[in-house]
């Protein structure tokens, strides 16, 4: 089979086809030169201009600012949530965590083994389904960093701001929403996301750093978890994941080519609404998990009256080619990712398959 399927998975996820075609194009041979990107040496002349290109294309399409390094590191997001505290957070010290789903809570109980953690919010009690607003949020005075997760991509739930840390370094997980809007990053000290939702692939995660922040780098760190030297070295103090740089590279090349993330934004806001629509106007067969304010633009996620129905949806859904709407097993439900380069006519294809499916069950 070579036809394309419309796939709703939460990560990884789908990839613009265009980009598939180029990196399948150049899989025998890159630019001629009878090898694969993935057989050639980091250090050659022909890894070389990918990874400039990648830190380019991501510093162009964010407007990252001088003043800030961005980093391809391994071992996921979730690397993250441990490399932050053994970074910044010394014993003794405090940081500020927001919680609002389950990633966060993950970064949380990581932190916890450095430092003291005080979670100054959290919407766990209510099942994660809203942001703070500004006024809810009090900092600590002697915070070392605030963390927050713009997007909890397990719920569905969206900041649709940048958090203002007034004064305080803001560090953000931004894994399932990067790239699908433009943000302010002069607002933040930190920002890290796993690749495999809107950047690439899986097994490369960006991170992007300001220069103030690598100067509190504790001396004699482990090398591989020192951003510093990560830095230093141009995310090449060991070999990097040469292949997701690649695609990263291709990726960045597309979006600028489709208008950058201005018009991701207007796209993934077109797409989102088509789908939230359809779950308001379902007369409450289908029930949206998240307040209205919080919605992600990127994760939609909505119940059916039963488990049963639920199961069914899904099974049938695949089988008209709509795939990966299972929610996540720790909440259950239908959850439908919509990144950057799910297309419209996917979605709606769901909202008509959704339709059929309440007039037939409802
Ligand atoms: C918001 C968020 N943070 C962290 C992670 C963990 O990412 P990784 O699997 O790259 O460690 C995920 C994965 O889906 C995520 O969605």
């Amino acid at each position: 089979m070579t036809e394309r399927i419309y796939n709703f998975s939460a990560g990884p996820a789908v990839l613009p086809v265009e980009v598939l075609e180029q990196a399948s194009g150049e899989m025998l041979s890159l630019n001629g030169i009878g090898m694969s990107v993935m057989e050639v040496s980091h250090r050659s002349k022909h890894f070389e201009p990918i990874l400039e290109n990648a830190t380019s294309g991501i510093r162009e399409l964010l407007q990252v600012p001088d003043n800030y390094k961005i980093l391809f590191l391994q071992g996921g997001a979730s690397l993250q949530f441990s490399m932050i505290p053994m970074n910044f957070l010394g014993a003794g010290e405090s940081a500020d965590y927001v919680v609002t789903g389950t990633w966060g809570k993950k970064a949380v109980k990581e932190a916890k083994r450095c430092g003291n953690v005080n979670t100054i919010f959290s919407t766990a009690d209510s099942g994660f389904k809203s942001v703070p607003t500004p006024d809810e949020l009090a900092f600590s005075e002697n915070a070392e960093y605030v963390h927050y997760t713009s997007n909890e991509t397990i719920e569905g739930v969206e900041f649709k701001r940048d958090l203002d840390g007034k004064g305080l370094p803001i560090v953000c997980d931004a894994s399932s929403n990067i790239l699908s809007k433009p943000i302010d990053v002069e607002k933040y000290a930190l920002i890290y996301a796993g690749a495999q939702k809107n950047i690439g692939p899986s097994g490369v995660t960006l991170v992007i750093i300001r220069d103030d922040l690598i100067e509190r780098v504790p001396e004699n760190q482990h090398s591989m978890l020192d951003y510093r030297l990560l830095a230093e070295n141009n995310s090449m103090l060991n070999t990097p994941n040469t292949w997701g740089i690649y695609i990263i590279n291709l990726v960045c090349e597309h979006i600028k080519k489709h208008g950058g993330l201005a018009v991701m934004e207007r796209k993934n806001e077109e797409k989102a609404k088509i789908l939230y629509d359809a779950i308001d106007r379902s007369d409450g067969f289908y029930r949206g998990h998240v307040e209205p304010a919080a919605r992600s633009l990127m994760n939609v996620t909505y119940r059916l009256p039963s488990e049963e129905l639920e199961k069914q949806f899904t099974s049938e859904a695949t089988e008209q080619g709509l795939d990966g709407l299972k929610g996540h097993r720790s909440v259950g439900g239908i959850r439908a990712s919509i990144y950057n380069a799910f297309p419209k006519e996917g979605v709606e294809a769901l909202v008509e398959f959704m339709r059929d499916f309440a007039n037939k069950n409802g």
